[in-house]
């Protein structure tokens, strides 16, 4: 049973769009890859750690279909953006950078403090359908330097076509960063697919990876023309020279590093990353889909918020149940459900380890209590 790989729920956990359950092999894990080495490894234990960080970057890179030399540790996805958007090349005629309303507000507040240098934020309005690329070609316009493309939208439960998007900013000239926050481990991906120049992601959601394993991935198209100004000894060409006047940068995605890098939380990612790899997202997307569909074809006209299309969809489901919404939600909570709210409905994200027994649970308590 996959379930028991996982932490005992309590109840029926439906919040993996916001911190999937750790597996039961995680603390082991972690004990072996970051405490062991601390209190026995001595003057050696920094080669342990980063070999430890090394299996991250090959893990992710292995997931992704990528090199691991394209990946650099970070501790969450905006602070990642932050690097990215200092680094960029500078261009006169390109001060735009394209988001979404619907995108989220912790990468937009990122992203705004590159007023400093110029750059201006256009939203495309929450309103329009980012499934539909006639709206890509009306913004996508020259004026515009980097767009960012969030795979898996949180509040509304969209799956964008990124394949597409990344490609005619691509024909454009446009830089794309692509946010894989809700999609890594749930949504199948091959970075070679896409056109992106960037990448941002974490490991705390779908792939059960625990808080601070953030990451990004860069073009070997663009690596040499990005110049970070948040960097640290790890984002030099050797740390190790220690040669004060002689900063040169990494030649890889570790130009991005920074300081002495945090370790506990990439040993921990690490393992459920594995994990992963070798169930395989497609097995975990497929149960999704089918755990989904079994909600779905239960409720009435209007409850079904996010997209019913199966390649529209994400791994969550927003549902608004009309006049028993608030009566349903409150059900569905003392019947030991848990999810959360957005304002377009609540949330439930099935996962690899919530059982068909659980959906069924789900459902019954939903088609009870409606008015
Ligand atoms: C689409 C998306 N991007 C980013 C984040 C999180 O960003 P950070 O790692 O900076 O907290 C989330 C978290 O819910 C998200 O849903």
């Amino acid at each position: 049973m996959m379930e028991d790989k996982f932490v005992k729920q309590q109840g029926t956990y439906m919040l993996s769009h916001s911190v999937g359950l750790p597996l039961k092999t995680t603390q082991s894990a972690a004990d072996a890859g970051f405490w062991q080495p601390w209190s026995t490894g001595g003057e050696n234990v920094w080669d342990h750690w980063l070999a430890g960080i090394q299996r991250f970057r090959a893990s992710l890179a292995k997931l992704l279909n990528s090199d691991s030399s394209q990946f650099c540790p970070q501790s969450n996805i905006s602070s990642a953006v932050n690097k990215i958007i200092f680094s960029l090349p500078r261009s006169e005629h390109k001060k735009v950078i394209l988001m979404s309303e619907e995108d989220f507000p912790s990468v937009a507040y990122a992203l705004q403090q590159s007023s400093v240098l110029g750059y201006q934020i256009r939203y495309i309005p929450r309103n329009l359908d980012l499934n539909n690329m006639q709206v890509w070609d009306e913004y996508l316009t020259d004026d515009v330097a980097l767009v960012v493309v969030t795979q898996v939208q949180s509040n509304n439960g969209a799956q964008l076509p990124v394949a597409e998007i990344t490609a005619m900013a691509n024909e454009r000239s446009v830089l794309s960063l692509v946010d894989v926050a809700q999609s890594i481990g749930i949504i199948p991906i091959d970075i070679q697919l896409w056109r992106a120049d960037f990448i941002v992601g974490s490991c705390v959601k779908w792939l059960s990876g625990g808080p601070g394993a953030g990451f990004l991935w860069i073009s070997a198209d663009v690596i040499d023309q990005c110049e970070p100004q948040n960097v640290g000894w790890f984002s030099h060409e050797d740390p190790f020279e220690f040669d004060i006047h002689n900063f040169r940068y990494a030649k890889d995605a570790l130009k991005f590093w920074g300081g002495t890098p945090s370790v506990h939380p990439f040993v921990v990612a690490t393992t459920s990353l594995n994990f992963v790899i070798d169930l395989g997202v497609e097995t975990i997307r497929e149960h999704n889909l089918a755990m989904a569909d079994r909600i779905i074809n239960t409720l009435a006209e209007g409850e079904l918020v996010s997209p019913l299309q199966p390649n529209h969809r994400s791994g969550t489901l927003i549902l608004h149940f009309g006049d028993s919404h608030g009566y349903i939600a409150n059900m569905l909570k003392s019947s030991d459900v848990s999810f959360d709210s957005r304002s377009k409905g609540i949330r439930l994200s099935p996962h690899i380890y919530n059982s068909v027994h659980q959906i069924d649970h789900l459902i019954q308590t939903v088609s009870d209590n409606r008015r």
